[in-house]
Order: structure tokens, then C-alpha cells, then sequence
């Protein structure tokens, strides 16, 4: 694995790479989900290019920026021991100079859900997504379903903006007791990890009531919130059920494809989790 911490050694580089590239963007804090887009990269791409970079933009000040559990060395090892060809990671310097002045902010996609709760993380996101897309110029970039929103606004995004790159969404991996992995598992404590269990619980047992056929959009909410409401450490931000492609909240029954989505926090660490009902 070749790793690259310049642009312009990137470029370089860049010309001797075989198509197509994948792209695998991360935070750090690598786990078996990062890991689950390198391998399904490398079944695609000739190459695979991962990102390794925590972006400060996506973070507000309140957030958890500073003890992000993100370790660069045993990141590179996991990276490499999956196989990625090229890692780039680079300075914060370089990404953003004193004079970065631009912002790339998708509107009506970024209000709800994690927008409405976290103020700038979007514009934090589709901005540095786009400096990402214009440096290592890939032909695929891979996304997990897990951060449903963020998918769907790097779609959009793309869409909208006319980069040639295809968006390969990813399934959300799972432990084996159904928690959905996040680098921010990290953060629970014993007793907290036990309680994120409640999290999938809700959401598969709606899934199961949508595949007995109910459509009604409340009982699926309710469902959610019920099981949430067992666990006296979880404190819920929302339960959403919106239009899978659009994110806009649904009211009375279910016709297209739902995104049943919740944030909570479990003391405090904010997670998130989803099921899409279709
Ligand atoms: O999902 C993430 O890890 C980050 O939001 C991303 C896409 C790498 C941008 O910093």
C-alpha cells in the first residue's frame, strides 16, 4: 500500500493508476464497516484509494472532534492488511490554507434529520466530499447506508453538480447482536453498549410489522420509540420515517420506499442507526 500525503504527490501518482479507482473516504477510527467498502471496492475497482482525514469542518464546536477515536497507525495496518492500494492522507494545512473561503451547501436535503440537530456538519461534509472527488479523481466512491442522510445528500450532490463519479451505497454491518458499527461504539460503556442493542431492536421490529403488511407511518415510529423508551440511559433525538430519496417526513400510509431513521444518545454518545422499508 503506497501512502500519500501531498496533493501533488497524488497527482503524480495519479497517472500510473489503473482504472477504474475506488474510493473509500474515512474519518479514521477504522472498523469492519470501513473495512466492508474496501472489499467491495477491490471486487469492482481495479484500484482501490482510501481517504483517511478527519475533517474538522463536519464537527460543531460541541461535537467530538477532539477525542475522535481515530489511531493513524493502526488505521494504515487495517487499511493495508484489507488490501487498499493507495492511502492518502493528508494535512489539515493543505486541505484547508489560511485564505479557504468556500463552502459547498445543499439546501432543502440537509434541513431534517442529522441537519436539523447538527448545525453546519452537511456543508462540512459535501465540502470536503468534493475537494475528496477533485483530488483523487475516482470513478466509484463507496458510502454506507448507516449514515443514510449523508448518502443521500452526496448523491444529490453529485447529481446536481455533474460530477462523473458513481455513488455505491453499502449495507450497514452489523455485530452479531445487531448494533450497528460505528467508530463512535467506542465511547459506550459496558453497561451503554448493552442498551445500543434497543436501537436495531425498534427498527427490525417495524421492519418485520411493514413485511406482515402494515403501512401506516405512525405505528412504525411508535414501535421504534417504545423500544427505545425500555432503556432508561437512551435519550432520544428523533424517529423519523421520510421518503427514502427526498428525506421529507411521511404522514399517514407508506407508498414508496421509507427511511425509518433514529438519533439518540446514550450518555454521551451520539448514535444513529435505520432500516429503509420497501
Ligand atoms: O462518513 C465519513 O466518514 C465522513 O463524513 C467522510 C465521508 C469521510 C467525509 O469526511
Amino acid at each position: 500500500m503506497k501512502i500519500v500525503r501531498k496533493i501533488e504527490s497524488y497527482r503524480k501518482l495519479y497517472t500510473s493508476l489503473h482504472g477504474p479507482i475506488g474510493l473509500v473516504p474515512t474519518l479514521g477510527g477504522i472498523h469492519e464497516g470501513h473495512l466492508s467498502l474496501v472489499d467491495l471496492a477491490k471486487s469492482e475497482c481495479a484500484t482501490t484509494v482510501s481517504w483517511l482525514f478527519l475533517n474538522p469542518k463536519q464537527f460543531a464546536p460541541n461535537e467530538d472532534l477532539a477525542i475522535y477515536p481515530a489511531e493513524e497507525k493502526e488505521d494504515i495496518a487495517l487499511l493495508k492488511a484489507r488490501g487498499v492500494d493507495v492511502l492518502f492522507i493528508p494535512k489539515t494545512e493543505d486541505i484547508y490554507p489560511v485564505d479557504f473561503d468556500t463552502v459547498v451547501l445543499l439546501d432543502k436535503i440537509t434541513k431534517p434529520l442529522e441537519g436539523s440537530r447538527r448545525p453546519g456538519h452537511f456543508e462540512g461534509v459535501t465540502t470536503i466530499v468534493s475537494k475528496m472527488f477533485n483530488i483523487i479523481k475516482p470513478d466509484k466512491a463507496y458510502f454506507g447506508e448507516k449514515d443514510a442522510q449523508q448518502l443521500r445528500v452526496i448523491q444529490k450532490m453529485v447529481k446536481d453538480l455533474n460530477f462523473p463519479i458513481e455513488i455505491i451505497s453499502c449495507p450497514t454491518i452489523r455485530d452479531d447482536d445487531g448494533v450497528a458499527l460505528s467508530s463512535r461504539n467506542k465511547y459506550l460503556s459496558v453497561t451503554e453498549r448493552r442498551e445500543a442493542t434497543f436501537l436495531y431492536r425498534g427498527l427490525y421490529k417495524a421492519k418485520v410489522c411493514y413485511e406482515q403488511g402494515e403501512r401506516n407511518s405512525d405505528v412504525f415510529r411508535n414501535i421504534v420509540i417504545q423500544e427505545l423508551k425500555k432503556s432508561s440511559l437512551i435519550s432520544i433525538d428523533y424517529v423519523s420515517l421520510s421518503d427514502h430519496r427526498t428525506l421529507s417526513e411521511i404522514s399517514g400510509d407508506i407508498n414508496s420506499p421509507a427511511l425509518l431513521s433514529l438519533a439518540v444518545h446514550i450518555g454521551g454518545t451520539h448514535l444513529i442507526d435505520n432500516v429503509v422499508l420497501q
